[in-house]
């Protein structure tokens, strides 16, 4: 087995150094080699990212997404030159996985923090957002599993996200900031779990049918404490 990149060049990789990361029942197996992850799809999905999207991701430089290096496919040895004539034929390149930076997640806990350390990653998720749905990206999955969070800031890393061709802008914006409101919730009650319920109640509060504004509440909330479980305390 060898994997190749988009331009069918043999991809400099030492198969037998691969550290597995991830556990077996998901729909990729992810590995780390150096301070790069591999993951590779063995199962075909709808969420597989493509071509067109991996390059419009790829180009967006926001330190919350996840660097994407180089997509990839694999080619079992001996059939190699049989396959690069084959996609050259087609034209298009079948993708088996994809490369990106490597992050390393710390233990810290981000709603004991410093305020100032949310409430900037939420500026930066916001901009991403911005982007992402201008180039009519739907962001999915976003949950703490998907997130790496460390000093330097919270960094989506899953993007299994959905491409499209003629959706709204509008529609595809606020369907991002609903994530990420579901995503801050998650984060709280990750960090925070003794208080689940309060939680809970903090976030229905909020209307979630418009997630910017209730974004932009949560924001307010914040910038009255100085830990961001302080606003759910005040509640207590
Ligand atoms: N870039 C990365 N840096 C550090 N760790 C990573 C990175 N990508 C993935 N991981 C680790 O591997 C785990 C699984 O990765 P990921 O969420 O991309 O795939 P998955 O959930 O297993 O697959 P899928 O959601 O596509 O079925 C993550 O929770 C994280 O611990
Ligand atoms: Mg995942």
């Amino acid at each position: 087995m060898a994997l190749y990149n988009r331009n069918f060049q043999k991809m400099d990789i030492d198969l037998k150094k691969l550290e597995r990361l991830n556990s077996v029942v998901t729909n990729a197996i992810i590995y780390r080699y150096e301070d790069m992850i591999l993951k590779k799809y063995w199962v075909c999905t709808q969420f597989a990212i493509e071509e067109k999207m991996f390059d419009v991701l790829s180009n967006i430089r926001n330190k919350h997404l996840m660097e994407l290096y180089e997509i990839f496919r694999i080619i079992k040895d001996g059939e190699c030159e049989h396959y690069k004539e084959l996609e050259k034929k087609k034209g298009h390149l079948v993708i088996d996985g994809y490369t990106a930076k490597y992050y390393q997640a710390e233990k810290i806990n981000p709603m004991t923090m410093d305020v100032n350390y949310l409430l900037h990653n939420i500026e930066g998720l916001k901009e991403l957002i911005d982007i992402i749905s201008e180039n009519s990206i739907m962001m999915c999955d976003t949950k703490p599993d998907n997130t790496i969070i460390n000093s330097e800031g919270i960094v989506l890393i899953d993007p299994d996200y959905y491409y499209f061709t003629d959706e709204i802008v509008f529609y595809i914006k606020r369907h991002n900031y609903r994530e990420l409101l579901l995503l801050l919730r998650m984060l709280f009650i990750d960090h925070a779990e003794e208080y689940t319920s309060k939680i809970g109640a903090y976030f229905d509060d909020l209307t979630i049918t418009h997630p910017e504004r209730s974004i932009e509440q949560l924001e307010k909330d914040l910038k009255r404490v100085r830990r961001p479980i302080q606003i759910i305390d005040k509640r207590l």
